[in-house]
């Protein structure tokens, strides 16, 4: 790693020549000696280091909560940094005071990130404050004391106490001592640091990171002292375009960037409600559809929508692109295509003009857990038959599996109860699920058939009703 890492911490502006790949939290604990943030479980799983990063977007700065035990400090560069220090004012914060007044708070571990979540919440440009959207700013910060009726309790007078009142503004913020003055004074002084990306470790990098939510957890001990490559560098890796009926998304395109862009939201209306059950807001303000992919992992539920879009993947190794479709990507557990020095630059697939979609996914938790069986479905119907479609599953097969044999099956057929109780077998053929922490083989093929009918009685309610298959079987 050459260069040093320039930011800002708070108020203050701080450079630094530590390691690229060392995590924000452990730069704060053992660099910066900041420690009000807390060390959880170190996996992005429980919200205690949560932290809000600022970047320049035109005039403004735009806030995101994330979990520092997996953001790379090199991914600081020329951005704003704010630690639960850097919200102290004279007076507690309406935030911190409604957690205190509501008995929110006993031994205070989780409190820190909660108060960075809502205030990250706050932060955010646009519609009105509402309980749902702050209790969902929550999602992904766990409590093992308080209980959570308090803390929402918390969020209902927070409504009330900050009000509605123009919320992008910045300075209303302030005079609401929701953050200090100093916030006022970010946007000119993050234009006058260095928004050049870092010099990074280019090919004698040890490990490429992207959104890191990954990569962190499974090499958190080493990368810290690995010549690391940061591939969150350029804002022309985040892109998402349509061009003559096609999608174009760059690989680095977070699932926060996925679900709210509105070509997306255009075409897949309940965008939104799929993404919302992958991960918490913390992670998914970092966590790449290309990371997703790569990581190959048999459960993604991006990789897996994607395989119902009938994507394409374009891989670069800088001097030539290859295009692969994702199904010929996934070869084995955990093994793929990609060929060394190769990155994943972009994915394509066909805008689904005419074709309804939807995706499902049992967890153990509905929200913030991985998937023990998650699929997806696109689908197109003429006249009542249906004239293509696409299934995908994961949790079944080494892959993420693109269920080739069960939706040849459904070409040509009408939608009817029983078109689709003769594909069972035919599905059932076509898996392999294992016996796992998730569950078991069978629990998994029980879910693989519930699955295919819950699609199948979401997107034709007219022709089909869940309890049509739980009378005759
Ligand atoms: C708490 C928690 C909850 C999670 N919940 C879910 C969930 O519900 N559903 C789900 O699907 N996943 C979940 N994940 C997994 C993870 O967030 C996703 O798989 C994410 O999309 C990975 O993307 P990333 O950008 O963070 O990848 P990284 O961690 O940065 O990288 C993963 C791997 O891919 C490689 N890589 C990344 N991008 C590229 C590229 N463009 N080209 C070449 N190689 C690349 C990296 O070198 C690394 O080997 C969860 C993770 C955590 C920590
Ligand atoms: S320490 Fe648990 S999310 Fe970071
Ligand atoms: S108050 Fe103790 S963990 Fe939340």
């Amino acid at each position: 790693m050459t260069g040093q890492i320039c930011f800002l911490l708070n108020d203050r502006q701080v450079c630094t020549p530590a390691n690229s790949g060392l995590t924000v939290l452990d730069y704060l604990h053992h660099l910066a000696r900041l420690r009000g943030t807390k060390v959880g479980c170190r996996e992005g799983g429980c919200g205690a280091c949560t932290l809000l990063v600022g970047s320049l977007r035109g005039e403004k700065v735009s806030y995101q909560s994330v979990a520092s035990c997996l953001l790379p400090l090199g991914e600081l560069q020329g951005k704003h940094l704010v630690t639960i220090e850097g919200l102290n004012q004279s007076r507690l914060s309406p935030v911190q005071q409604e957690l205190v007044d509501r008995g929110a708070t006993q031994c205070g571990f989780c409190t820190p990130g909660m108060v960075m979540s809502l205030t990250g919440y706050l932060l955010k440009a646009g519609t009105k404050i509402s309980f749902e959207e702050l209790k969902n700013a929550l999602g992904g910060n766990l409590c093992r004391c308080t209980g959570y009726a308090s803390i929402k309790r918390a969020c209902n007078f927070l409504v009330t106490t900050t009000g509605n009142s123009s919320r992008e503004n910045i300075q209303d913020l302030v005079a609401k001592a929701i953050v200090p003055e100093y916030f006022q004074e970010i946007p000119a002084r993050l234009r006058q640091l260095s928004q050049s990306a870092l010099e990074n470790g280019k090919t004698t990098a040890d490990f490429l990171i992207a959104g890191g939510t990954e990569i962190y957890v499974n090499y958190g001990d080493i990368l810290p002292e690995s010549r690391v490559k940061l591939l969150n560098q350029s804002p022309q890796m985040k892109r998402i375009s349509s061009y003559e009926g096609k999608i174009y998304i760059k690989a680095l395109t977070t699932f926060a960037e996925f679900a709210t862009d509105p070509t997306i939201v255009k075409l897949i209306p309940d965008i939104q409600a799929y993404v919302s059950r992958i991960a918490s807001w913390q992670i998914r303000n970092r966590a790449t559809l290309g990371g997703n992919i790569v990581a190959a992992s048999p459960i993604a539920d991006g990789s897996i929508l994607l395989l119902a879009l009938d994507s394409l993947v374009m891989l670069n190794n800088g001097n030539r692109s290859r295009i692969l479709t994702l199904k010929e990507f996934f070869q084995g557990y955990k093994q793929t295509a990609q060929k060394p020095g190769e990155i994943l630059s972009e994915i394509i697939f066909p805008a689904p003009q005419a074709n309804k979609i939807n995706f499902e996914k049992v967890s153990k938790r509905k929200y913030f857990d991985c998937a023990v069986v998650n699929s997806a479905i696109k689908i197109r119907c003429e006249n009542d038959v249906i004239c293509e479609i696409a299934i995908s599953m994961g949790g079944v097969a080494p892959i993420p599996l693109f269920l080739k044999q069960t939706s040849n099956y459904f070409i040509g057929k009408p939608v009817s109860q029983d078109t689709i109780e003769t594909a069972f077998p035919i599905l059932q053929r076509e898996i392999s699920p294992i016996s796992d922490v998730h569950g078991s083989a069978g629990y998994k093929r029980l879910l693989a058939r519930q699955l295919l009918i819950a699609h199948f009685s979401k997107l034709f309610p007219d022709f089909l009703q869940l309890r049509d298959f739980y009378t005759t079987n």
